[in-house]
């Protein structure tokens, strides 16, 4: 919200100065979708000298009412060539960042911190054949960035894309991304058809009724996702994975990777599979 971030000059030169950032780190939103009551998306200025691998994450926020930043790492959900920064968020009523981030609208201001870090590229992954991105709730976000990367389907035949949520709904954003990276010309032009077509996508539901309804990681531990998608088990010498949730999942399904034989990697050690957690507000 502007108000949050002092502008030095209101005063004087009150529309314009408005528009300015007011603090070396204001970025300036651009576009604001919400998409349930707990769940919303928005877009961002880029700062020019902003670099980041697709996956990673960065701290955003806006002043508290100390003025003092309050900050939360926020994975990138907009692809490493995106002019703009996209995230996805829930919003907690009562927490601290996203009960006031919640109301942000497209000219206000947020701070976002340009240190890029995390666990969730490319890189920390060994050679693979196939390439499974594991998410729940707003977990779903790194693989927003990832599934509009290009790198992610010259290193892969195939794309897995797993999301679990409670209801429908929730799942919505990564359905319409999915739908529309697909059909969009540029994403056409810049990912190529046959690339796109390498996506498989397995979205399921727990607590409302939908065409696949269970947790992945049961519906992985008997099977029934390699039955839906016609495929072969996890195997460590030609599957690798990413995993985005709550800390629950993520161990849950740590342990099952570690089953299949695969290994926890990260960018110094590449490996088999790496974990992030889904960083909510
Ligand atoms: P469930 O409804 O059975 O708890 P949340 O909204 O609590 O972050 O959860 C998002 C989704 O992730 C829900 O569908 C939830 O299922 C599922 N989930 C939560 N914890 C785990 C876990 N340890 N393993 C698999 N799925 C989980």
């Amino acid at each position: 919200m502007t108000e949050m971030l002092p502008v030095t000059n209101a005063a004087t030169d009150a529309a314009p100065a408005a528009k300015k950032p007011a603090l070396p780190d204001a970025q300036t939103v651009t576009q604001v979708k919400h998409w349930t009551d707990r769940l919303f998306s928005f877009r961002v200025t880029r700062p020019q000298t902003l670099r980041f691998r697709s996956g990673e994450f960065v701290m955003i926020g806006l002043l508290g009412d100390n003025g003092k930043p309050l900050l939360r790492a926020y994975s990138i959900a907009s692809p490493a060539w995106d002019d703009e920064l996209e995230f996805y968020s829930i919003k907690v009523q009562d927490g601290p960042l996203t009960s006031k981030l919640q109301h942000i609208q497209a000219g206000d201001q947020i701070i976002l911190r340009p240190k890029p870090v995390g666990t969730l590229v490319h890189d920390a992954l060994l050679p693979g054949k196939r390439i499974w991105f594991f998410a729940t709730g707003t977990g779903f976000a790194p693989f927003a960035s990832l599934l509009r990367e290009p790198e992610t389907y010259e290193n892969y035949d195939e794309v897995v894309i797993t999301h679990t949520c409670r209801e429908v709904a929730e799942l919505e954003y990564g359905r319409q991304l999915i739908e529309d990276l697909k059909q969009d010309e540029l994403m056409i032009e810049l990912i190529g058809e046959e690339n796109l077509a390498k996506i498989r996508y397995y979205p399921t539901t727990t607590r409302e009724e939908s065409p696949r309804m269970g947790r992945i990681t049961d519906l992985l531990k008997n099977g029934t996702v390699f039955k839906d998608l016609g495929i072969d088990p996890i195997n460590p010498d030609t599957d690798r994975g990413m995993v985005c949730g709550s800390l629950d999942f993520n161990k849950d399904i740590k342990t099952i990777l570690e089953d299949f034989g695969l290994r926890e990697g990260a960018n110094s050690e590449p490996k088999e599979f790496v974990v992030e957690k889904a960083f909510v507000g």
